[in-house]
Order: C-alpha cells, then sequence, then structure tokens
C-alpha cells in the first residue's frame, strides 16, 4: 500500500501558545487537522468565557489567509478550572456552544498549571454543573506530591484522585489526557465496555517511544515532556489501547512549543513539539503495530463521536516516501525543534 486516504483528523489536546508564538505553529496543525482542542494554558491563563471569546478570535485572525477564507479550520476552545470557578461560569461556557470542555490541571502539575486546582473538594459544586449540563472535564492525571516518584504520578493519580472523582460524579464526562501509563491503558479500557463517561487521548510520542530517548548518548531536553515518557511496558500497553480499535481512546497530540533557547537551558521546560509531523508520527506508530487500518478510526471518528460533534466529511491522503525530520523550523526570532528531528519518517501527508 502506498497511499492511505482516511477521513480528515482532529488533534483533541494542542497547545497553540499566544502572538508571535501562536502565528508560527497555528497552520501546521490547521492544514492538516481539521479541529483542534485548544489548551488553555497561556499566562494568565484562558478561565472564562469571555477570555476563550477572545482567544478564539486571535487564534482565527493568526490563520493564514487561504485557511481563513475557506474557514476549514475550527479551533474548540476550553476553559481552565481553578479553585474559584463558578457554576455560573460552566453555564455560560455551556450556552456559549464553542467551549467544549473544562481542563484540570492539578495546581503545579505541569508548563503553567500554577493557577490550577489545588484541592478538587473546592471544585465540588462546579463538578456538579458540568454533570448537570454535559460540559466534559479533561484531566491532566498526575498528582504532584514532592513525595510522589515523577514516574508514578499518574498511577498514583488513578487511585487517589480519579476513582474518587468517577464514584462521586459518575455521569460526567472525562477525558484522561495524554495517557502513559499501562495502569492507565487498563482502567479507562475497563471502563470503556460499560459506560461512555470516560476516555483518553494518547500522544504520537508516547506510542513511538520510551523513557531511553530521554537518555540517549547525553540528557536530551527535547524529549523531555510531561506527563514524562515511561519504561517499554507502558509503551507497548499505549500502542495495544490505541490501536484496538476501542472507541475511548483516541488522537491528541499535546504538541507543545517551547522555543529552543528555552529548551536547551540549565532547566527546561516541559513540552514536545509535533505539530509539524504529527499524523506522520502517528501513521509510523500504527504501521510499526501492523494497524494501519485503525488509524482511521483513532484519527478521525473515535474523537467527535465522544465528544457529540459531527464527523469531518473530507478526506486528507498520506504516501509512502521516506523524508527526514528538518532540524528545526522557525519560531519568531528563534527556532523550534519537531521531535526526533534528524530521523527518517516512511509516510507524508500529501498537501
Ligand atoms: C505542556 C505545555 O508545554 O504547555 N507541556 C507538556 O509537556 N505536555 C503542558 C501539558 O500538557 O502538560
Ligand atoms: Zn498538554
Amino acid at each position: 500500500m502506498d497511499h492511505l486516504t482516511i477521513t480528515r483528523p482532529d488533534d483533541w489536546h494542542l497547545h497553540l501558545r499566544d502572538g508571535d508564538a501562536l502565528r508560527a505553529v497555528l497552520p501546521y496543525t490547521a492544514r492538516r487537522f481539521a479541529r483542534a482542542i485548544v489548551m488553555p494554558n497561556l499566562k494568565p491563563p484562558v478561565t472564562t468565557v469571555a477570555d476563550a471569546a477572545s482567544y478564539r478570535d486571535r487564534i482565527v485572525d493568526a490563520l493564514p489567509e487561504d485557511l481563513r477564507r475557506e474557514r476549514t479550520f475550527v479551533p474548540l476552545m476550553t476553559l481552565y478550572l481553578t479553585d474559584a470557578t463558578s457554576p455560573d461560569e460552566i453555564r455560560r461556557a455551556k450556552e456559549s456552544g464553542f467551549v467544549h470542555g473544562v481542563k484540570l490541571y492539578p495546581a503545579g502539575a505541569t508548563t503553567n498549571s500554577a493557577a490550577g486546582v489545588t484541592n478538587l473538594r473546592h471544585c465540588w459544586p462546579t463538578l456538579e454543573t458540568m454533570q448537570s449540563v454535559g460540559m466534559p472535564l479533561l484531566v491532566h492525571g498526575e498528582v504532584t506530591d514532592a513525595g510522589v516518584d515523577l514516574f508514578d504520578r499518574e498511577r498514583v493519580f488513578i487511585d487517589e484522585q480519579l476513582i474518587p472523582l468517577r464514584a462521586a460524579f459518575p455521569s460526567l464526562r472525562i477525558v484522561f489526557e495524554h495517557i502513559t501509563t499501562r495502569e492507565a491503558a487498563h482502567y479507562v479500557t475497563d471502563c470503556c465496555g460499560r459506560e461512555r463517561t470516560l476516555a483518553a487521548t494518547i500522544t504520537a510520542h508516547h506510542l513511538l517511544y520510551n523513557r531511553n530517548a530521554l537518555f540517549h548518548g547525553g540528557l536530551r531536553p527535547h524529549w523531555y515532556c510531561l506527563p514524562v515518557l515511561k519504561r517499554e511496558p507502558h509503551r507497548q500497553a499505549l500502542v495495544e489501547a490505541a490501536t484496538s480499535g476501542r472507541p475511548c481512546f483516541f488522537l491528541g497530540t499535546d504538541s507543545a512549543p517551547h522555543a529552543r533557547r528555552a529548551k536547551e537551558s540549565a532547566c527546561c521546560g516541559a513540552g514536545a513539539f509535533t505539530a509539524f509531523h504529527a499524523m506522520e508520527l502517528y501513521a509510523e506508530a500504527f504501521e510499526r503495530a501492523g494497524r494501519l487500518d485503525r488509524l482511521e478510526a483513532f484519527a478521525s471518528f473515535h474523537g467527535p463521536d465522544f465528544y457529540g460533534l459531527a464527523r469531518n466529511e473530507d478526506r486528507i491522503v498520506l504516501e509512502r516516501s521516506s523524508w527526514t525530520v528538518p532540524a528545526s523550523v522557525a519560531f519568531g526570532d528563534d527556532e523550534l525543534v519537531p521531535l526526533d528531528a534528524g530521523s527518517t519518517l516512511r509516510w507524508r501527508v500529501v498537501d
């Protein structure tokens, strides 16, 4: 097979940033994906419907002229949950029609999460409202206790936070975002057979690489993201989940651009930039698993089905042709290093 034609995909977890950074990265996503769930972790974060509306306008303004004219790309906005998010804000979000989820960042869990939730108990009435109006909760699933090993934070989150949360709000729709462990893959799989309230996104990088990539021949900042890459058995469990055909798993790149200078420093921020070659990376992962036939459902069907949106109607074509991921791409007065720069990929999206 030399060509693969699939329904145009959506990205169900994406960081677009703002200003010049937004203008630099948006075209990579907007030329391939029809829609993207846009993360609200700006500085300051997007906490109100009014903030989300103006961020959405800035995104549309930043689209290249041809895409703006054709209206082919739709940003799906999210709110950043804080201890102070009110039930009224949730109702306004639902009524807006353009806010599609509310994001839980445990305070301190990742990049720009300082304003996140300090204790989920503070959000009880807000979560109740989300459950009753049908507003999905998007979860960065890691505990933040300094005493918990960084590699165990997702596993501990399931037991300490997610299970009690789902018991308290059984019909709240939850997306467990960018899962990275066997425990998360198995937990979501178990729920998937019974209910339709829990789903998970999986990044291309967690399907392709394990934590050795972080330390290959030296310390490699461009491979550092959160949740951090895990051991090989976890990667295998994620591949199994993504290629299972189960409707509770779908595509979310978590492409998170950080300028080269900030990445290649004594204390580098978490985030891998994959928007440049996301579909190519996913195709590589599915092909290695012998499951290219299941890429379309994962990339283009399961996400809209879970979010209650229509599937896209047009298509994209991937062709089998080797190419080398460039060493960097422009990013204002700096550069961005795409993940696994310099490597050869076997698939390419035909423009
Ligand atoms: C994200 C970022 O840079 O905003 N970083 C990352 O490593 N994924 C934040 C996040 O999604 O955790
Ligand atoms: Zn993210």
